[in-house]
């Protein structure tokens, strides 16, 4: 007796299903799936795979988003707490971790998310031992460079989100300020993504027009349209969200996928994401801090050369200090 299937459906090619362009999401609270949710809206997965400890949450979260399958075209959903079910992965998002209480800096949460980063990392390189990680848990300048310990691969392959988020507000604010669009609206933040990250106030633009040739005081004290005013939003703006809704997702879920589309897609677009900086502008450890970088099909192909003023490297290598002492002691 033939089923429905067999009726309706003659078979002609048997066809190898392996994936293409599989992403993994590693975690599935509120950064996972904002993660997740954009990466499915722009299509840039033929699969997507979600891992968590949390098996009840995991299971409903990856329900829902399949029963959404009609209304986008990445054909397989697949999710488990064991990472089989992320072999193969292109690339790998990790969202696992605590997250920042309310008042608590990001580099409050290191050492509990360090111990996280052990039990996880090993395995997914034994899976996808081929694949780029991008490393979203905070704190994230230090994760990555876990990360990147834990999992032996280049250093061009482990990509922290670092300042994407940071020059996403900052950007934001900018247009804001001018009635402009955030797309026309030029401006980096580098450093560490958090409180001491570093606005490059000399590269800000509009057109081509730099807005420090205006007023070459802009963003110091003394300047009295107080542009300096924007950098401090854009530091406790994560702060005040999670005062305010005790998370942040949307933001961070669209900035991570800008990334993953310039990766899977080998944009070569600029990005300020977190790579290794030894060697850089003088430093001499082995600190993941973020600076505009090349992102393609191989992770991070290139760096830009940024030529910082007095002012901004001091205040990087400041930013490069504080992520050192916190490193050095870490176990
Ligand atoms: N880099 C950025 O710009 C940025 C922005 C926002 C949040 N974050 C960070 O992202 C992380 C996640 O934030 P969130 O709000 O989604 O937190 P959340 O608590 O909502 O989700 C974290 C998830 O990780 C899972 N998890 C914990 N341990 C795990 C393990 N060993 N293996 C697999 N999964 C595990 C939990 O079960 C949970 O579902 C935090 O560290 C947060 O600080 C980073």
């Amino acid at each position: 007796m033939s089923t429905v299937k067999e009726k309706l459906i003659e078979n002609l090619i048997g066809e190898e299903k392996i994936s293409q362009s599989k992403i993994t999401i590693v975690g599935t609270g509120a950064v996972g799936m904002a993660c997740a949710i954009c990466i499915l809206l722009k299509d840039l997965a033929d699969e997507l795979a979600l891992v968590d400890v949390a098996v009840d949450k995991l299971k409903g979260e990856t329900m829902d988003l399949q029963h959404g399958s009609l209304f986008f075209n990445t054909p397989k959903i697949t999710s488990g707490k064991d990472y089989s079910v992320s072999a193969n992965s292109k690339l790998v998002i990790v969202t696992a971790g605590a997250r920042q209480q309310e008042g608590e800096s990001r580099l409050a949460l290191v050492q509990r998310n360090v111990n996280i980063m052990k039990s996880i990392i090993p395995t997914i390189v034994h899976h996808s031992p081929d694949c780029k990680m991008l490393i979203v848990s905070n704190p994230v300048d230090i994760l990555t460079y876990v990360v990147w310990k834990l999992s032996g691969l280049p250093a061009t392959r482990v990509i922290g989100s670092g300042c994407n988020l940071d020059s996403a507000r900052f950007r934001y604010l900018i247009g804001e300020k001018l009635g402009v669009h955030p797309t026309s609206c030029h401006g980096w933040i580098i450093g560490e993504h958090g409180d001491s990250s570093v606005p490059l106030w000399s590269g800000v633009n509009v057109a081509g027009v730099a807005l420090k040739s205006l007023d070459p005081k802009l963003g110091t004290d003394s300047d009295k349209d107080q542009w300096k005013n924007i950098h401090k939003q854009v530091i406790e703006s994560g702060y005040q969200i999670i005062k305010l809704k005790g998370y942040t997702s949307w933001a961070i879920g669209l900035s991570v996928t800008d990334l993953v589309g310039s990766i899977l897609k080998n944009l070569r677009r600029v990005h300020p994401v977190s790579t290794m900086v030894k060697g850089l502008y003088g430093l001499k450890e082995e600190i993941f801090l973020s600076i505009p970088c090349v992102l393609g099909q191989n992770g991070i192909s290139d760096i830009v050369k940024v030529n910082l003023n007095s002012e901004e490297e001091a205040l990087f290598k400041k930013s490069a200090d504080i992520l050192w002492n916190i490193q050095k002691e870490l176990v």
